[in-house]
């Protein structure tokens, strides 16, 4: 299924493919595409046939973060839009860990800005050699603000304040060794390791992908002790996932 901005592709063993469909903007994010990503997304979630879901970009580019061409209309002038647009951005920029099932980023190129910060929404990303992460929002006189978190979550503080007020650009080894992505992996293999990934994700007990999901999540915005208790809660109740299986092999 396409439309303007977003192709869905679905695949055997419950592998939908969302492509980011603006490569001649390198994907920046506009209120359509932006809306189309929540959309899909939250669609994806409620749909029981879809078990793993994969990111990526059409042309060049993952995504080159917020349209600049819309920063015309965003001004002081216009709060109302300022401020849906704020509620959109920040709405998309949660949603990947609030999603039951995981979320994969093949990073297929540029990925800046809002667009980082959507490698970064994801449970895991791979990128090709030639992806490129940077938080060049300082250099259009605004912030990184709505990325500013996951930023933080995700490396050091050295390491992120650098990224957000330095404005430099990272390669796809720096990005590994800072912790934004999982792997590198040549251009040609891209879609085909995602999907593989994806595909292994999907194939493990729905239930239990979807706990160790959550409590993933819940744990690392925890105090250790609350994290530990809370893992004690759900190993009580992970017991009732397996009543009636077979020990696997
Ligand atoms: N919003 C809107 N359009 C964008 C865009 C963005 N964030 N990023 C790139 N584009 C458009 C360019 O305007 C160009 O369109 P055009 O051919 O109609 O002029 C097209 O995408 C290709 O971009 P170009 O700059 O020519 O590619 P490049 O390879 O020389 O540079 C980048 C790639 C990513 C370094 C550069 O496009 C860039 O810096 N983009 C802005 C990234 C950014 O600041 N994002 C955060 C915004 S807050």
């Amino acid at each position: 299924m396409t439309n303007e901005t977003l192709i869905l592709s679905k695949f055997d063993a419950g592998v939908l493919v969302l492509t980011l469909n603006r490569p001649d903007k390198l994907n920046a994010l506009n209120f359509a595409l932006t809306q189309a990503l929540v959309d899909a997304l939250k669609a994806a979630d409620a749909d029981d046939s879809v078990r793993a879901i994969i990111l990526t970009g059409a042309g060049r580019g993952f995504c080159a973060g917020a349209d600049t061409r819309e920063f015309a209309i965003l001004t002081p002038d216009n709060q109302a839009l300022v401020e849906q647009r704020a509620t959109l951005t920040t709405e998309l920029q949660g949603l990947g860990k609030c999603l039951s099932k995981p979320l994969i980023a093949a990073v297929n190129g540029y990925a800046m800005g809002g667009g980082s910060g959507l490698v970064l929404s994801c449970d895991l990303a791979l990128a090709t050699p030639d992806a490129r992460f940077g938080y060049p929002e300082v250099k259009h006189g605004i912030v990184a603000a709505i990325v500013m978190a996951g930023l933080v979550e995700h490396v050091g503080r050295k390491a992120a304040f650098e990224l957000v007020a330095c404005g430099r650009t990272v390669g796809a080894d720096e990005a590994l060794a800072l912790g934004l992505i999982n792997r590198v992996v040549p251009a040609e293999q891209l879609l085909d390791q995602a999907r593989e990934l994806a595909a292994t994700l999907a194939s493990y007990p729905v239930e239990a992908m979807r706990a160790t999901k959550q409590i993933f999540h819940e744990v690392a915005q925890l105090p250790f002790n609350e994290g530990l208790q809370r893992g004690r809660a759900l190993n009580a109740r992970m017991r009732a996932f397996r009543h009636g299986q077979e020990t696997p092999a």
